[in-house]
């Protein structure tokens, strides 16, 4: 058998596979149309291991391996691969030998008529493994809440924001990893509030401010439907936002009186600062790029940096300003007691067409409402407790004050 043919008969094989599994879902397992092809399935692959005595698909989610070799994606092969991924199969070894009887019991596995398990004890000429979840997850370990960061983890956070000194150094992939975490977490149906930070100390409030618009981020984009790649994105765009302070003195960001003009002028640069230092630095999503130069102008543009009014404002640059107001607000300074929810709501429903883009505010209104309630039963407070600042301090610190 040539080369070509070969691939041709694996592919014979396979689209027999899926012809039998599409009929199964179509009628059932014991149609006759299904009958029929389980002796040509049969046939087929005894073929194929006529020329060795054993041959393995590996099974990618949607992709399907050849004794190692990726095979061509084709509705068949992505069918094949994706009942058997669902059945949690990582591989599949036919040996020399096989009889009709196992072919069905393989068609049983993929729908779900049979556990995998029956590899190990009813199929002498078939055998499997599972996913190999560990490496496959690695970096993606579920973040249910702030105490399960590692303190690693919080290093890598606190050590790109805190060291001006090593702005150099700053690796996506920490960030990406604890990102990953987070998404996970979200896909579990997990509560995202109970992952938000707790306000600590002063000097790490732009850390846990990051961590929080990440959190929020990800719970906006989770309730719009955004598929994980986007989900991801979005989660990086909000914590790295404000990276732009790291170019900021230290100084100016403590000050705890208002800033003077040129403080202010300062202050001002830090998103285009960030957006700067972010295009130097690899494999950040361009969303993010985008998000910290933009995260400061409003919904009516008259924010800042100032751009022409027909400036389009990117949409996770919009869902990055909701979370960026209602984490300020709600670890917001003042001799006042810590807003609830109720004012906090209130306060952002005031902002809407003027700072913030009314349909994102009210489906994330809706969305942390609804969220709250769960998290009330629980008996944790949403507002923060916080160190007290006056009225006049505050007036400068965030344009959504
Ligand atoms: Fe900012
Ligand atoms: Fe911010």
């Amino acid at each position: 058998m040539s080369l070509h043919s070969h691939r041709q008969a694996i592919h014979d094989s396979l689209r027999l596979i899926s012809a039998a599994l599409s009929a199964s879902s179509l009628y059932s397992i014991e149609h006759q149309q299904v009958r029929s092809l389980v002796p040509k399935i049969r046939e087929n692959l005894a073929n194929l291991l006529s020329r060795q005595a054993e041959f393995t698909f590996l099974i990618i989610k949607e992709d399907l391996l050849f004794d190692g070799k990726p095979l061509e994606r084709t509705p068949h092969t992505e069918r094949i691969a994706r009942l058997f991924y669902a059945r949690n199969v990582g591989f599949i070894r036919f040996h020399q030998g096989l009889d009709s009887r196992e072919v069905e019991l393989l068609l049983r596995v993929a729908v779900g008529l049979e556990e995998a398990a029956i590899f190990n004890t009813d199929t002498p000429h078939i055998d499997y493994g599972e996913i190999d979840t560990p490496e496959d997850l690695e970096g993606r370990r579920p973040i249910f809440c702030f105490e399960e960061l590692t303190d690693e983890e919080l290093q890598s956070i606190s050590t790109f924001y805190d060291t001006i000194g090593d702005k150099d150094n700053f690796d996506i992939r920490d960030v990406s990893s604890i990102i990953a975490g987070f998404v996970s977490a979200f896909q579990q149906e997990a509560n995202p509030l109970l992952a938000l930070v707790p306000l600590r100390e002063e000097d790490e409030y732009t850390f846990t401010h990051s961590i929080n618009v990440a959190i929020l981020n990800i719970a906006q984009a989770n309730s719009l439907g955004f598929g994980e790649q986007l989900l991801h994105d979005v989660g990086i765009a909000g914590m790295l936002h404000d990276s732009g302070k790291i170019f900021i003195d230290k100084e100016i960001l403590r000050k705890p009186g208002g800033l003077s003009d040129e403080e202010w002028r300062q202050m001002q640069q830090h998103p285009s600062r960030g957006a700067q230092y972010l295009m130097g630095q690899e494999g950040i999503p361009l969303l993010a790029i985008i998000t910290a130069f933009e995260h400061h102008m409003r919904y009516d543009k008259k924010g800042y940096p100032q751009v022409s009014f027909d400036w389009q404002v990117n949409l996770c640059t919009q869902m990055t300003m909701i979370s960026d107001t209602f984490d300020a607000l709600r670890t917001r300074r003042t001799y006042k007691e810590p807003w609830d929810f109720a004012k906090i709501s209130g306060r952002m429903l005031e902002l809407v067409g003027k700072q913030l883009n009314p349909h994102l505010t009210l489906n994330f209104l809706k969305m942390m409402s609804e969220l709250g309630e769960k998290i009330i039963e629980s008996g944790i407070s949403l507002s923060a407790e916080v160190p007290p600042r006056s009225e006049a301090e505050l007036a400068r610190r965030h344009v959504c004050e």
